[in-house]
């Protein structure tokens, strides 16, 4: 197949930054998303949604001169202090479309997050009553815990619990990693869903390891061992509308990144969509492809499907060595590598 004809996409989980770094973060996203779940990690936080609204207005003005806008679907940052009020106000909002629970300490700009989940039953009710989806990222910080059993630990002391207290939250998992939680996913109730990055489909632990450690692969949740990639891809393109799309697509800059103590992050915004293609073209499921990256996210957030689509040809093209991020660079995934597919671009 050389051209592949699939409803327009949408991001179920992207990192914007905010500032400077809105020029490149946005105008790859608006290439042809419609729709991006922002990720509320800004330091501070975006806990409120006054915040949200303000931060909603950089991003559009950040998009105001490109060809064409996504809509920015914005999430609040879930803290210890959250209030049922909150929620409320969350939940009147049209703009405002969950909450997020970062474990503190778990991932980047996460300080700020959650210390218990328990502690949080009395919010998870209001939300649950208010219909808002709660994204988690899903790791134990426990110290003792080993980092590439951290998502499996996360699920069994504080998801099941969590899904068996609140049946009727909805609640994503967000950037699985492992074959466990693409069982937990698969045997949870309907109100469970997952997102899977590119880069998880493309790549495991070795890719990050061996010959050299390789920092633009260094993310959060850390990449797994092959069996574990290999269970995300036989979620993605199973066509099980419990997993869709979602980036994570988190930019660092080249500096922060190549450094004693790099950042965690992987930036996939610039070939987002063209990355996916790739994983389901090698995995004889690009059949699957729209299902997975225009249609179950939508149904998942009770929010239409998109009804127009976007052209993805088979002609291979070359990444750029690094983009701007504000005033500094970032290394794209696949940096100065060539992507097998492209998106045809509506506006030239
Ligand atoms: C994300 C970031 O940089 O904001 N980093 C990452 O490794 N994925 C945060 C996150 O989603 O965990
Ligand atoms: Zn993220």
């Amino acid at each position: 197949m050389t051209e592949l004809i699939i409803n327009r996409p949408d991001d179920w989980h992207a990192h914007l930054r905010d500032g400077n770094a809105l020029v490149q973060t946005c105008k790859d996203m608006a290439r042809y998303f419609q729709r991006v779940i922002v990720m509320p990690n800004l330091a501070p936080p975006i806990t409120t949604v006054a915040m949200a609204a303000e931060y909603r207005e950089r991003i559009l003005f950040a998009m105001s001169g490109l060809p064409r806008q996504f809509e920015p679907l914005m999430i609040l940052y879930l803290t210890d202090q959250t209030d049922a009020a909150e929620i409320r106000r969350a939940a009147e909002a049209d703009f405002v479309h969950g909450f997020k629970l970062y474990p503190a300490g778990a991932t980047t700009n996460s300080e700020a997050g959650v210390t218990g989940t328990e502690s949080l039953y009395p919010i998870l009710a209001a939300m649950e009553e208010a219909g808002l989806p709660l994204l988690i990222h899903g790791e134990v910080t426990d110290a003792d815990i080993d980092i590439f059993d951290r998502e499996k630990a996360f699920i069994d002391r504080h998801l099941a619990p969590m899904t068996t207290h609140f049946p009727a939250l909805r609640m994503v998992l967000e950037h699985i990693t492992t074959r466990d939680a693409v069982q937990f996913i698969r045997s949870a109730p309907s109100t469970m869903a997952a997102t899977i990055t590119a880069h998880h489909l493309l790549f495991n632990r070795n890719h990050m390891l061996v010959g050299g450690i390789r920092p633009h692969y260094y993310c959060l949740p850390i990449l797994k061992r092959d069996i574990h990639q290999k269970a995300l891809i036989d979620a993605a393109c199973s066509g099980s509308p419990r997993f869709f799309l979602g980036t994570d697509s988190a930019p660092h800059t080249t500096i922060n990144k190549e450094n004693s103590c790099g950042c965690a992050g992987v930036y996939t915004g610039h070939a987002a969509i063209e990355f996916y293609a790739e994983v389901f073209e090698q995995h004889s499921a690009l059949n699957k492809l729209e299902g997975f990256s225009s249609h179950f996210g939508a149904d998942f957030y009770q929010l239409p499907r998109n009804t127009d689509c976007i052209t993805l040809r088979k002609e291979s093209w070359q990444v750029d060595d690094q983009l701007p991020l504000g005033s500094a660079t970032l290394t794209p995934l696949c940096s100065g590598e060539r992507v097998q597919w492209r998106v045809l671009d509506e506006n030239s």
